[in-house]
């Protein structure tokens, strides 16, 4: 059966057109900004996450590391080798030197029958100057006697007299020289003794002397007064001091006359003096036996500052003041001599701040030692010309 037409008013009115790309593309206009939540979300989480692994594992190195500087420090302190123990070696260089001054802390431990280390172990702040072992036998403080013969360096810079002294006083002869780093200190002892007494008749007599002229002083004596007296006044060519060119030998000539010091009244101006320009009267009656030498009131040593107004007033001989100096060490306690030259003892802390510290050190195997000094200290080291190192440090603020 045939439908009949159904006029176009009467057609059902034509459904809304559906709009079907509306709701699809507002559904992807919805969508995109909720996975860019998300992600922002999961990316911020695991930052948090990633801060907080980090913060753990930063806390706990820290943690390990001061563990491990505790144990370090129980390990320097008790079995670096100091240098002037006669045993070490240059390993000393690797841990010691620039360490500031340190309290150390032991760990706690309940157990009564624990014996650490002690409550607190402070070391005294060192940097080390490495010195040639040949350096053992120069500077002012060198031993050089019957059994310390004097060990010639290739140059030895010696200043002539003659043409450079002041007219404070005379020579015996033009060609008396002395050590270079000496004769300024020499000249100024002299001319201060004119300026104080009026009297420039102080005559050197010798000064340095190379091995063949003490050869030749010593063979002449022999000849004229024998062997033993030769022996007394006259050391064996090698083993003199004048070869150091740290001796003078020096009397009064007035009137025509020679007078030992102490025989001519201003002379003792020179004799209170000397030490404090650092020069010792060498040969007395006194030390004589330890010496091997007969007094000579004319030999005069430079030892320097402090050590000759020390010995002075110890009154003892250079020999003795060397083995003094030598139970003074680095790692044990050291001399301290005071402005007023009142001496104490020292283990290196808390220094007073004026006056000089005084210490040993035995060279090392090899070919240099590390000596230890205080850091931004001015100091002097000497050979001991025996088997190590006299360090004098001047104490400043
Ligand atoms: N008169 C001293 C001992 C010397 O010859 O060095
Ligand atoms: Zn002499």
């Amino acid at each position: 059966m045939n439908q009949p037409n159904r006029p176009s008013s009467q057609r059902p009115p034509s459904r809304p057109r559906e709009v079907t790309q509306y709701p699809s593309v507002s559904y992807r206009r919805r969508k995109a900004p909720a996975i860019a939540g998300a992600l922002i979300y999961a990316v911020l989480f695991l930052l948090v996450i990633l801060i907080c692994l980090m913060v753990i594992v930063q806390s706990r190195r820290e943690q390990r590391e001061e563990e491990e500087a505790t144990d370090t420090r129980y390990v320097s302190s008790t079995t670096v080798l100091p240098p002037d123990s006669g045993t070490g070696n240059a390993a000393i260089d690797s841990s010691a030197p620039d360490q500031p001054s340190e309290t150390v802390a032991p760990p706690v431990n309940e157990d009564p029958d624990f014996i650490g280390p002690p409550s607190a172990i402070r070391k005294a702040p060192r940097v080390d100057i490495s010195v040639a072992n040949t350096q053992i036998s120069a500077g002012n403080l060198i031993l050089i006697n019957y059994e310390h013969p004097y060990v010639f360096p290739e140059s030895q810079p010696q200043t002539l007299l003659y043409g450079n002294k002041s007219p404070a006083y005379m020579l015996s002869r033009a060609d008396i020289s002395l050590n270079k780093e000496l004769f300024p200190v020499f000249d100024g002892f002299l001319s201060d003794f004119a300026s104080a007494t009026g009297c420039k008749e102080v005559l050197v007599t010798s000064g340095y002397r190379t091995f063949d002229f003490q050869k030749n002083l010593y063979e002449s004596r022999v000849k004229s007064q024998g062997e033993e007296m030769a022996k007394l006044y006259v050391a064996q060519p090698g083993y003199s001091e004048h070869h150091a060119g740290l001796a003078i030998d020096m009397v009064i000539f007035a009137g025509g006359q020679q007078y030992y010091f102490p025989d001519y009244e201003e002379a003792a101006w020179i004799v209170q003096n000397a030490p404090r320009y650092g020069f010792i009267l060498r040969y007395t009656e006194s030390n004589q036996v330890i010496t091997h030498c007969a007094p000579e009131p004319w030999h005069y040593r430079y030892v320097g500052a402090p050590h000759a107004e020390l010995i002075t007033a110890m009154n003892i001989s250079f020999e003795e003041y060397h083995d003094y100096l030598r139970t003074f060490t680095w790692d044990g306690t050291r001399l301290l001599i005071a402005e007023d030259g009142t001496v104490s003892e020292t283990d290196g802390l808390d220094l007073p701040d004026s006056g000089y510290m005084v210490y040993h050190v035995p060279a090392l195997e090899g070919e240099s030692t590390a000596v230890p000094v205080p850091p931004d200290s001015k100091y002097e080291i000497s050979g001991d010309n025996r088997n190590g190192f006299i360090v004098t440090v001047q104490l400043h603020t």
